[in-house]
């Protein structure tokens, strides 16, 4: 039993520290739009389709990404992951990536026109 609690505060310890680092390195992760293009997949089914509107939790008009500025986008996944801006999908969807993933696809995003509708990449 004292072997299993001290194994729990080291990890607990260690996650501490990772997410200082972590926190401490947000600042400066910078986005890189090549790598953004293969971590775009999950979003295609809803963000890539023009007029397109999610049938869940209601009726809804999905955002045009391509085009947007990159501090934008990233601030807006960052709140979805915090909680700080409310939609379930989007906050399932941002709780599954990386500051450095945010990076990427913000700049991956922020690289395209908002008329390059029928891009490939996007
Ligand atoms: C199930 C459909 C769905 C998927 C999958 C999805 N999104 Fe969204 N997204 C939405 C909807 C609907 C909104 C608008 C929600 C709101 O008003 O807060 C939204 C909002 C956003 C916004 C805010 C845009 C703005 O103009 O404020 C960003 C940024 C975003 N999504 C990025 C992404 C990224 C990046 C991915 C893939 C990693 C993704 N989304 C996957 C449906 C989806």
């Amino acid at each position: 039993m004292k072997k299993f609690v001290g194994k729990h505060v080291v990890i607990a310890a260690l996650s501490g520290i990772a997410g200082l680092a972590a926190s401490a390195h947000a600042a400066d992760v910078v986005g890189n739009a090549k790598a953004g293009q293969g971590k775009v997949a999950m979003c295609i089914g809803c963000h890539g389709i023009p007029d397109y509107r999610t049938a869940y939790p209601e009726v809804y008009r999905v955002p045009i990404l391509g085009g947007q500025n990159a501090a934008y986008l990233s601030n807006a996944l960052h709140a979805y992951k915090k909680g700080d801006r409310h939609f379930d999908t989007m906050r399932a969807v941002a709780s599954s990536l990386s500051d450095q993933d945010i990076a990427d696809i913000a700049a991956y995003y922020a690289a395209q026109t908002p008329t390059s509708k029928n891009n490939p990449d996007k």
